[in-house]
């Protein structure tokens, strides 16, 4: 896919300053995982010698304690002492990079381009810049071509530009793939007499593209692709292309969503087909729902869900590391933690899982086919057994496990006086 010398580069040194979150934009949840996640799994995709990334030491704590926990420990990080420009993170990252091969230079604030995009530009044999026409170019590098030739001849950024060359709707999409020794060269001939008094990176780009016949590869359909994050409006926009996209892949699969949008699916949702989502409802990442199911309408479904086929989560019922088993049907009202549900288990009206007790969260097992009645409170850790019924309201206290076909009622549950124990 990509050539065995090629290395990459992702630059997320910038302050954030636009954003105006006082947080790094790296982190905002896009669709269940961060920003900048989505951009390093892109490019972890392609296979190469090395995995760089520019942080800057304003945000380097927050942005390194993620990645040590989201397993991206094969980054190197490179720390930017100051944001002075994307020029100038390069400058930073060049220092620990070889003096030959090829670097792929990805912006972290691009989230959603595609992994076959980035391995189209690293086939590129005399390097190659990611350009798209636009309907909207404001805020992005303006391209400059040669009238006659097409020839690239200039980047120019929007506080550069007069009102002519705003008006250009092909941009700069932040994507470069450059020769390292060329690269070397350039970025040591930079300098600031711009608008923003930095050091462009696209200025670099210009002149080793120019001087070695590199390839423009203009997007024509891909403003989503190539959207950058500025601001939290930019976001907003991301955010939804994101979310669109990931209905269109479970849609296409045949899940049945039936309100699109008030339906929000994250990142790494699995969903059988003929299942149906009804409205309002919320699948957190990496939920996995069978085929067969139901789920809402108002459902939350949070990290850690598992609903196997058949099994129904209805109205308000929120769960949250919860393996509901084949048919086991939630339909109402009810917070499901840390649970685990047989097959074929009813979980009546207003059941709760009392999973945390203020400092540590409990399990609740909950046996197949067992009848839990309606607002029943299940004080974890407990154990309710095999085909055990719960009268309505009842309380079962931690510990107190229910035995196999054992029926329990009041509060504190006790055994219903017309069994026998
Ligand atoms: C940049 C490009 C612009 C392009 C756009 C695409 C330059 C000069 N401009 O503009 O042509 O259309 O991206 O989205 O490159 N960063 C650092 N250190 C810095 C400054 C920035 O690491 O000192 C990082 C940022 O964290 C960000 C990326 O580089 O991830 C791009 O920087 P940003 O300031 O967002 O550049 P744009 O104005 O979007
Ligand atoms: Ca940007």
């Amino acid at each position: 896919m990509a050539s065995p010398e090629l290395h990459i580069l992702v630059l997320a040194g910038g302050e954030s300053t636009r954003v105006k979150t006082g947080t790094p934009k790296a982190l905002l949840d896009l669709c269940g995982q961060p920003l900048l996640g989505h951009i390093l799994d892109v490019a972890g995709n392609l296979t190469a010698q090395s995995h760089t990334l520019v942080l800057g030491p304003t945000h380097q704590a927050p942005i390194e304690a993620w990645m040590q926990k989201a397993g991206y420990e094969a980054w190197k990080v490179v720390i930017q002492p100051e944001a002075k420009g994307t020029g100038d993170a390069v400058r930073c990252a060049l220092a620990s990079l070889p003096a030959t091969g090829k670097l792929l230079i990805l912006c972290g604030d691009t989230p959603l381009l595609e992994t076959e995009t980035l391995a189209f530009l690293a086939e590129q044999v005399g390097g190659a810049l990611l350009t798209c026409l636009v309907d909207n170019p404001t805020g992005y590098g303006r391209i400059l071509r040669e009238e006659e030739s097409g020839a690239l001849l200039k980047i120019v950024e929007e506080d550069d530009a007069d009102e002519e060359i705003r008006k250009v709707c092909e941009i700069n999409a932040g994507v470069y793939f450059l020769d390292l020794e060329a690269l070397h060269g350039a970025i040591a001939h930079l300098d600031t007499q711009n608008a923003q008094g930095e050091l462009y990176l696209t200025d670099a780009a210009v002149a080793i593209l120019s001087d070695s016949d590199g390839t423009v590869v203009c997007l024509e359909d891909g403003e989503d692709e190539i959207q950058g994050v500025n601001d939290l409006v930019d976001f907003a926009e991301v955010v939804a292309s994101k979310r669109q996209n990931i209905l269109e892949q479970h849609l296409l699969a045949g899940v049945i969503v039936v309100d699109p949008v008030t339906t929000f699916i994250e990142t790494g949702v699995t969903i059988g087909a003929g299942t149906t989502i009804h409205p309002f409802s919320v699948l957190r990442a990496g939920v996995k729902v069978g085929r067969g199911c139901s789920v809402g309408p108002f459902s939350h479904l949070r990290p850690g869900t598992e609903l196997a086929d058949g099994a129904e989560v209805g109205n308000f019922v929120e769960t949250k590391n919860a393996k509901l088993g084949l048919g086991a049907k939630a339909k109402h009202l009810s917070y499901l933690g840390d649970a685990i549900i047989g097959q074929k288990a009813n979980i009546g009206c207003g059941t709760i899982t009392a999973n945390y007790d203020g400092k540590n969260k409990h399990q609740t097992i909950i046996g197949d086919r067992a009848f839990i009645g309606s607002g029943t409170v299940l004080v974890a850790p407990v154990k309710v057994g095999i085909g055990s019924i719960t009268g309505a309201g009842a309380i079962v206290p931690k510990g107190k496990d229910v035995a196999d076909g054992q029926t329990v009622v009041g509060v504190p549950a006790r055994p219903h006086p017309k069994q026998n124990g």
